[in-house]
């Protein structure tokens, strides 16, 4: 759908004409110009001027600035403005306004201020989004809607406490149901009327201010989790059907935050409602670039591989760190093309021009203070755009292909989170990551998928932390198996159902027959303490023991065959690390976080069995990947080094995408530089 709408990848951003004198709008309109911009996101945060008071409309600015747009050829992706509402609808309304965490009413203020379940807020929300959607309809400037922004809000008032009840009454039908599924004969909580439940914040389960996600009652959070990130999606719903009911081709998303890992909202379950996948991606200079890569991987799986859009990025300094270094030369072209290289289909910034007042007057922007092209982000920023030009439309909707999935969900990350013990060190995100930098670090792609994919696609598939088995998946996973597929799984799986409830009868309960293993007991280990997974026999490619830590499951194998065994402690000789045979193929069982280094040993033995092989062996820190179309294959060559570096090309004479010229035999890939071949087919 959305790849209909372009002939080359979009390149621009957020821009806010209405926070400036109208004279200045000319001088944009140049420099957008010079950059390449062709692409403006507007109206993000308009309400209040869009809408004075109660009863007057007033669109004026917002017509004319659509028109300009349009007369210089600058596409619009048109905010909805819903994301902070006007004081006055908070004076009047102050069911718009949200309670937090610690039950504090809030004031007007800030932005992502409303509250999901105010009725006020729902109904000026679509009535705005109604007016905009008739008005500019036919607007030849118009691409895209932007609705909302960075949703994510959590509010914990009356209201939102009736529309919870309401929620576990349509999830449960019964209370019988909900205290079974909370285990509520803990600590005397059975619950005899819906009203009588609350919302689970600091004056109720949770005990500790600082670490919110301690909760006494895993059930109870982990649903209202649920219904929070519901109650959004309903506020997204309800403004993307406004639009579609007077455009029904519309193209409509939101923009997700936090490099596309924000824990509150389960964005696989989001990206259904979109149509296109939107990522706002701020990594910091500090961030390894595998984290970056990870989350681009995220954004492109959450539609079954199709492209989505990078809505925002920096193009130089952030503002909302302790400290906010510049980006150093080139790194701004080298994300952009990061993020391209993973199946992002536009490039854009936050902002377009840098603001002179409030919280993002130090965020840096396209055009700078200084107001005029001579800086060296525009410079840069202008490059780029030079160069987008030039690839034109050849990668749009290119796709990428692998055989290899990572398996992340949501709610399995809020249930850990919420449980206590057996380690507050564990982090799920980290477990992730680290079998995708095995992978990464070797140059194999892989699509990270929800539990909802289908699965049939992919030759080996990996879940570490599967700690939810939520219902259907130990069929799919049996049957993805015994069709011959690999599966690793590790420490901390199988150990409970979709209501937090332990599967009984030995980890890792559901999966225990597809692995052939069953665990009696998890140690948890103390930050600098280890312990070690020693091969049981030699193994080619593989050193005779590696360091582990964190958790250790104690394995019984029951089936399974044990191919390494704890080193030292009362458990040493134990099993570590089992595969089981099922059917036509293997379930791995990886017993603890083991250093990096196994899991690399550990990647290459599974990818090799499985005949996937890195696309190019290069030198450290450059990144490869390869988009596809119409049989077509482009190669990027991304150099996260300080120097520059080498890479033996395998086949003959490739194009260079950037530059037009054939290559082939040794090329050079300067310091922090991109290169992109289009392979011989
Ligand atoms: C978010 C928001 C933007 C802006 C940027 C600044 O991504 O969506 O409105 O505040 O952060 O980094
Ligand atoms: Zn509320």
């Amino acid at each position: 759908m959305f790849k209909q709408a372009l002939t080359k990848i979009p390149y621009g951003g957020d821009y806010n004409p209405d926070q400036w004198p109208k004279d200045i709008w000319d001088e944009d309109m140049r420099l957008f110009q010079l950059a390449g911009i062709d692409i403006a996101t507007i109206n993000v945060f308009s309400w209040a001027l869009n809408q004075p008071d109660e009863k007057t409309y007033s669109f004026d600015w917002l017509d004319e600035v659509m028109d300009y747009l349009h007369k210089h050829q600058i596409k619009v992706c048109l905010g909805t403005g819903t994301a902070a509402h006007p004081a006055w609808m908070a004076k009047r309304y102050p069911d718009v306004l949200t309670v937090d965490f610690e039950g504090r009413k809030r004031k007007f203020g800030r932005r992502h201020n409303s509250c999901p379940n105010s009725p006020t807020y729902r109904k000026y929300a679509r009535e705005m989004v109604q007016r905009l959607a008739e008005r500019y309809k036919a607007h030849p400037a118009l691409l895209l809607w932007h609705v909302n922004n960075e949703y994510g809000v959590q509010c914990y008032c009356d209201q939102c406490q009736t529309a919870f009840q309401e929620w576990l009454q349509r999830k449960y039908g019964t209370l019988d149901a909900l205290n079974t599924a909370w285990n509520t004969r803990f600590w005397g909580h059975m619950f005899y009327d819906w009203d009588e439940i609350v919302l689970p914040n600091r004056l109720s389960e949770h005990i500790d201010s600082r670490r919110p996600e301690v909760t006494v009652f895993q059930g109870i959070s982990l649903d209202y989790t649920r219904f929070n990130s519901d109650s959004l999606l309903d506020c997204y719903l309800l403004e993307r059907d406004a639009i579609k009911a007077v455009i029904p081709e519309a193209i409509v998303t939101t923009n997700f935050q936090s490099n596309g890992t924000y824990k509150p909202l389960d964005y696989f379950k989001w990206a259904k409602a979109l149509d296109v996948v939107a990522l706002d991606c701020y990594p910091t200079n500090d961030m390894p670039m595998s984290h970056t890569a990870m989350r681009h991987d995220l954004m492109r799986g959450l539609k079954d591989g199709m492209p989505y859009m990078l809505m925002e990025s920096c193009p130089s300094q952030l503002n909302w760190k302790p400290q906010n270094p510049l980006k150093r030369p080139g790194i701004t072209k080298l994300w952009s093309y990061q993020a391209i290289a993973h199946g992002a289909d536009s490039v854009m910034y936050f902002q377009l021009r840098r603001s002179i007042g409030a919280f993002e007057k130090f965020h840096g922007a396209l055009i700078d203070h200084a107001g005029h092209e001579h800086t060296r982000v525009f410079r840069e920023a202008a490059e780029l755009g030079k160069e987008l030009e030039r690839i034109g439309d050849r990668l749009l909707d290119s796709r990428i292909k692998t055989r290899v999935g990572l398996l992340f969900d949501w709610e399995n990350w809020w249930a850990i989170d919420y449980s206590s013990g057996p380690s507050v060190d564990l982090n799920y995100l980290n477990e992730i990551q680290n079998y995708y930098d095995a992978l990464y670090e070797q140059n194999i792609q892989v699509d990270l998928i929800g539990v909802d994919t289908d699965f049939s696609r992919y030759d080996l598939i990996l879940a570490p932390v599967l700690y939810m088995v939520k219902a259907g998946l130990k069929e799919k996973l049996e049957q993805f198996v015994g069709r011959g597929g690999t599966f690793v799984t590790t420490f901390f799986s199988g150990i409970v159902n979709e209501s937090d409830l332990v599967t009984t009868g030995g980890y890792p309960g559901e999966l225990r027959h597809l692995l052939g293993i069953w665990v009696e007991e998890i140690d948890a280990l103390f930050p600098e303490q280890k312990n070690t997974m020693v091969m049981v026999e030699e193994l080619e490619g593989f050193k005779a023991s590696y360091d582990c830590g964190l958790l250790c499951d104690l394995i019984h194998a029951e089936g399974a065959e044990v191919l390494a065994q704890y080193g030292q402690d009362f458990y040493q000789g134990i099993p570590v690390l089992t595969c089981n045979r099922f059917e036509k193929g293997q379930a791995w069982y990886v017993g603890t976080s083991p250093e990096p280094e196994f899991l690399k040993h550990f990647v290459r033995k599974l990818t090799q069995e499985k005949h996937i092989y890195p696309i190019l062996n290069a030198p450290e820190n450059i990144e490869v990947s390869v988009r596809e179309k119409d049989g077509k294959q482009f190669m990027f060559l991304l150099n996260h080094n300080k120097e520059r570096a080498q890479v033996i090309l395998d086949s003959e004479s490739q194009e260079d995408v950037l530059s037009g010229e054939a290559v082939s035999g040794r090329i050079e890939i300067p310091a922090k530089g991109v290169r992109i071949l289009q392979l011989p087919i």
